[in-house]
C-alpha cells in the first residue's frame, strides 16, 4: 500500500446516502484509486469488498446478493461475506480451503443517514460529531451527490475561502460588510483541523425573504467555517431572525 492510501485511507469517508443502498442492492466505488463493492443484505448488513473476485478477478459490482445474504460474483457464483471470506464455492464439495480465496475488505457504518468507509482498519480516525443530530427541533436534509471534475484539494479550498461569497454569490447574497481580512476574529485549531468565524451583513432581496421567512431589512449572519480534515468542510450560519443551520460537505477523492 502507498503512503498516499495509507494516510488518506484512515480517514472516514461518508459513501453515499444511506437510502442509496437499500436491500439486496449492489453498488460500484471508486475511492483513493480503488475500486470497491459496496451491498447490503435483505438484514441491513452492509459489506465492502474491493471490486474483484479472488478467482477470476470479476467485478464483484456486477453481481447480486444472494438468498443467504453473501455477496454472490456474476461469472462463477463464489460467494463472499462482509469480511471478505469466499464462504461457498458452488464447483466444489470441499470448501474447507475457502479461506485462501478471500477479498479485501473494508469497516463501514452508518450515521446521519449516510453509509461511512473507512479503507485502512488500523486507525483511529473517528466521524466529527454533529450534537444537532439527536435534536428533534433540528431538521435534516440530504444535499447533492455528485460527481465534480476537480482536485478534491480545491473543493476544500473554496469551502474555505471567505472571499468569494462577494463575487460569486452576490445574486443571493448582497454583502453590506466589507471583504473580510485574512484572520478575521482569528483562526483556532480544532481536534478535526481548524475553525474560523466571520460576521455578515446582508441586504434583504427576495431569495433571502423566501429561504429564511423573514422580510427584514438588513440580515446580519454569523459564519463559522470549520475544517473537517482532510476532505471535509462544516459551515455553521447563525442568522439574526434566529434560524440556524450547518451545511457539511464531504470530497471523497
Ligand atoms: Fe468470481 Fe469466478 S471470477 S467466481
Amino acid at each position: 500500500m502507498s503512503h498516499f492510501f495509507n494516510s488518506l485511507g484512515s480517514f472516514w469517508f461518508p459513501l453515499c446516502p444511506s437510502n442509496l443502498l437499500e436491500k439486496n442492492t449492489v453498488l460500484s466505488f471508486k475511492i483513493l484509486g480503488r475500486s470497491l463493492v459496496v451491498w447490503a443484505n435483505a438484514n441491513g448488513m452492509i459489506g465492502a469488498l474491493d471490486d474483484r473476485c479472488s478467482h477470476r478477478s470479476a467485478a464483484l459490482s456486477k453481481g447480486r446478493v444472494h438468498i443467504d445474504g453473501l455477496l454472490s460474483c456474476p461469472y462463477h457464483g463464489w460467494r463472499f461475506d462482509p469480511r471478505g471470506e469466499c464462504l461457498v464455492r458452488p464447483q466444489l464439495t470441499d470448501q474447507s480451503t475457502s479461506n485462501v480465496c478471500k477479498v479485501p475488505s473494508y469497516e463501514t457504518t452508518v450515521h446521519y443517514g449516510y453509509v461511512w468507509l473507512k479503507l485502512v482498519r488500523k486507525s483511529n480516525a473517528y466521524i466529527p460529531n454533529f450534537p444537532e443530530s439527536a435534536d428533534p427541533k433540528i431538521r435534516q436534509i440530504q444535499g447533492f451527490h455528485e460527481v465534480w471534475n476537480c482536485s478534491a484539494y480545491r473543493l476544500i479550498e473554496n469551502g474555505l475561502d471567505n472571499y468569494h461569497h462577494h463575487f460569486v454569490h452576490s445574486d443571493l447574497l448582497e454583502t453590506l460588510s466589507p471583504i473580510p481580512s485574512p484572520v478575521q476574529g482569528g483562526i483556532e485549531e480544532s481536534e478535526d483541523g481548524f475553525c474560523f468565524s466571520s460576521i455578515l451583513k446582508l441586504r434583504k432581496n427576495k431569495n433571502l425573504s423566501n429561504a429564511l421567512g423573514h422580510d427584514d431589512t438588513i440580515y446580519t449572519v454569523k459564519r463559522t467555517v470549520r475544517w473537517l480534515a482532510p476532505f471535509g468542510i462544516s459551515l455553521e450560519l447563525d442568522w439574526s431572525n434566529g434560524l440556524w443551520q450547518r451545511i457539511v460537505q464531504y470530497a471523497i477523492p
